[in-house]
Parts: C-alpha cells; structure tokens; sequence
C-alpha cells in the first residue's frame, strides 16, 4: 500500500489498529508515534525528542534498550527461540526464577512464570482457591479485593478489581466477589508526602465485619496492590498492609499482593513485601521483571502453596494452568539481564536516594492551578485536577497533553496524573518533568 501523505488521507495507516485503553478517534486523528528510545528518551516520528517521565508503562525501570538486555535478547534470539513449556525446560527460566525468588522474604520461593501482569492476577486468584480445595477447604472460594483496585483486565482480575469502567461493560464477572473500601480519605490524607499516619482499624473492622458476614470458611483470598497504580498513585496509610497480614492470616485467608508495579525497585525497595516488612502467602509482578523488553509476568508463591499442590497430588499435572509462552526463552533472557543490571547498577538504592527529592519536587506543585491532590511513594507520584463539569477525564486528558507538547510523557488517567520515572533517573531528569507537569497545568484551561 502506498502511503498518500495528502491532509485528508495521511492518518488512514492507523486505521486498522485497534488501541488498547486509548481513545482511538482522538489519537488517530493526532498521533504520537514512538519510533525509538534509548535511555530516558523517546524519539518520535515528527522528530522530536520526549522524556519519558512513566517508565514506558510503569516497565522500563531501567530506562530505554539497556546495552545488556538488547544483548541477552538478541543472543538467546541466535541460540533458543522457543522451547515446549509444557514437559520441557530450559535453563534461563529455571535460573530466573532463583533470582526472582530471592529478591522476596520469608518463604517465597516459587515463581510460576506467564506473560503479563493481568495473567499474574489470574493465575493467583486460581491458586488461591485450588489451593484451599486441595488441602480439603472446597468452600473457601470467595474473592476479595478493593474498591479502585487494579489487577488487569481477565475476568479474575476485573472482578476483584475495582476500577468501575472497567467493569461496567462486562456483565456479571466472577461470582463471590466482594469489595473493601479504599484505603484513603481525601479529606484527611490529601497532599499527604508517602504514607499517612491515619489509624488503619476502621478498615481492618469492615473487613473483619466482612469476613463475619460470609464467614471465613467461605473466603479464599484477599488481593491488593500494595499502593494503587493504574488508580491514580494513592499510599495506603502506614501499617495498612501489616494489619491486612494479620486479619487475613487470622481467619486462614489468603493475602495475595498484587506487585506489578510495586515489584522491581519502584518503590527503592526490591519490592512492597520487603518495603512494608510483609510476607504475603502470594505475589504477583510482571513489567519490570525484565524491564518491559518482552512480555513476562509471574506468580511467586510461598511454598505451603507449592508443597500443598505438590503433596495433593501423587502423580501427574499438579496444577492444571500455564500458558504456551510461560517463561519464553527470550523474556527469560531478558529478566536475567534486567536483574543483573538492577544489581550490579545498585539500581534499588539509587531509587531510594532519590525519593526524597523527588517527593519534595512533586509536592511543589501543590499550589498549582487545577491541583487538588498529590501523593507519592518511592519514585510513584499522582496528581489529581479538579475535574471540569459535565466532562470527567476531559482537564486531566488536556494536562497530559499540555505536558507532552513540553517534551514530557506522563500518564492521565481520568483527573489523576502520575508520573513515574525511570530509576535510574536524576535530579535533572525529575526537574524537567515537574517543570514539564508545572508548564501544563499552567497551559490548561
Ligand atoms: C497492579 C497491576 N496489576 C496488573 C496489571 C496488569 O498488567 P498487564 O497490563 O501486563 O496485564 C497492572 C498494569 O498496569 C497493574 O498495575
């Protein structure tokens, strides 16, 4: 097909590309086209230079075609393009999964590899409840999750989620769901910098009246994400996380925590289990994993979990679940790279020392037009704008776009901003994203 670069015609290319979570009229009509990257940069097809201020989508921790994952990928390209994952092995997977698995506390040693982090979210939500059946609990098969709660887009993952537009659309989901309120209370904790010192027992009793109501021998798990993402960036106040540990563990409950963007050093930590001293019966990542270079996610479990389906069962398929590209030699490649590089570049640590300046910069925006709240943890941060009448998402969508015309990507999501930087950035990097974000509150109506 020949391309007619004519006024009328040049977008007809983009046609038959159905965008993912993404105004398709809108952005075909004016498009951003990344064409490369390398480093913290994006280059676009219009020839301009943009700094990537949400690590591609909370993924590319390390920034852009790292020289050391490009590689790995390309030699495992040149030695095993594909093995059988069912019945069959290769190395880098196996090896994979040690490394993944030490980064963990306590007992989670088992990592059960899939390709993305709404898979993550599935794969664990089924472990859970045929966990509970194998050891003789056939009741515990209810599910519960947040309100606001994100965990991808299976029916697993929309139906403990809580994210309404996500939902709406898709009938009645999985049945046996039920929701907690959402951990955060603009009226106390907005502008709040990281965790709120807000007590935490209010929710630990609606959940306990929760789990009163279906009693615990009908609940399997309960899953969170440690600090909401795709949300918009809000902390849970301290020792929300550990209180959820006790009440769940209390009742025989699973506690699943949802880590895809947690996982990784997004929050200067190897993960929220380790940041908040907690250990969850199972985890969930993907994204970061191998920084976004091929799809991969995981289930990493504790190993009651894994001895429970290894002992269940005398011989034969121990747990009827796995994908054609579970741990694909190239992501596994990739993963082993990636993880080098967070260790050896002492990547973690960086992402912590830069917390504070990057908590103290984002909170400079407080006096901004449109902002009405912004929280942080780590290298997270959301701002929200006040909405615009009779047209949610519409200011928050202007800002991002503002943003951008200043050569920085953020995200919007409805009235929320988040920025996510890559962790290796600088003090330069986060300055010319807040001025960015400063430029296109400023620009907007
Ligand atoms: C907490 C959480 N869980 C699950 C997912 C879904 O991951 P994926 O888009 O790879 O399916 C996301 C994506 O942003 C996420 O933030």
């Amino acid at each position: 097909m020949t391309l007619d670069n004519s006024p009328e015609r040049r977008n007809d290319w983009l046609q038959s590309y159905w965008m993912p979570f993404t105004p398709n009229k809108a952005f075909k009509a004016a498009p951003r086209i990344y064409e490369r990257a390398e480093g913290h940069y994006y280059y676009t097809s219009e020839g301009t230079k943009v700094l990537d201020a949400f690590s591609g989508l909370w993924c590319c921790n390390l920034g852009h075609r790292h020289p050391k994952i490009v590689e790995a990928i390309k030699a495992q390209a040149d030695e095993l393009d594909y093995a059988n994952a069912f019945n069959f092995g290769h190395p880098k997977v196996f090896e994979l999964a040690n490394v993944v698995a030490d980064q963990f506390p306590g007992d989670l040693n088992h990592v059960f590899f899939v390709n993305s982090g709404s898979e993550a979210a599935d794969t664990a939500l089924k472990m859970a409840i045929a966990y509970h059946r194998l050891r003789g609990e056939g009741t515990r098969t209810r599910l519960i999750g947040r309100v606001n709660g994100y965990h991808g887009v299976g029916f697993g993952g929309i139906s403990v989620g809580g994210m309404v537009n996500n939902r709406k659309f898709f009938g009645s989901l999985l049945p046996g769901v039920d929701h907690m309120s959402f951990p955060y209370d603009p009226a106390t904790q907005a502008f709040t910098p990281g965790e709120a010192e807000v007590d935490v027992e209010p929710y630990m009793r609606e959940l306990e009246a929760m789990i009163a109501l279906h009693d615990a021998s009908t609940i399997a798990a309960v899953i969170v994400e440690p600090f909401a993402g795709s949300g918009g960036v809000f902390v849970p106040p301290k020792n929300y996380l550990k209180r959820l540990r006790e009440v769940t563990k209390k009742h025989g409950i699973l506690l699943i925590v949802d880590e895809v963007i947690s996982g990784f050093g997004r929050m200067g930590s190897p993960n929220a289990a380790t940041y908040f001293g907690v250990e969850p019966d199972i985890v969930t990542v993907a994204k970061a994993i191998n920084n976004g270079a091929v799809p991969m996610g995981a289930a990493i479990v504790g190993k009651h979990i894994y001895d429970g389906f290894m002992d269940a069962s005398a011989a034969g398929v121990e747990f009827f679940h796995g994908y054609t590209y579970s741990g694909h030699p190239l992501a596994a490649a990739a993963g082993l790279a990636a993880q080098e590089v967070f260790r050896e570049e002492g990547v973690y640590a960086h992402a912590a020392e830069m917390s504070d300046y990057f908590e103290q910069a984002v909170h400079s925006l407080k006096d901004e037009p449109h902002v009405v709240d912004i929280r942080n943890i780590g290298l997270a941060a959301g701002v929200t704008v006040s909405g615009r009448e009779g047209a949610p998402g519409a200011r928050g969508n202007d800002v991002f776009l503002k943003t951008y015309e200043k050569g920085v990507a953020v995200r919007a999501n409805g009235e929320h901003l988040a920025i996510a930087p890559i962790l290796t950035s600088g003090k330069a990097e986060i300055d010319m994203m807040i001025d960015a974000v400063r430029a296109g509150l400023r620009a907007t109506a």
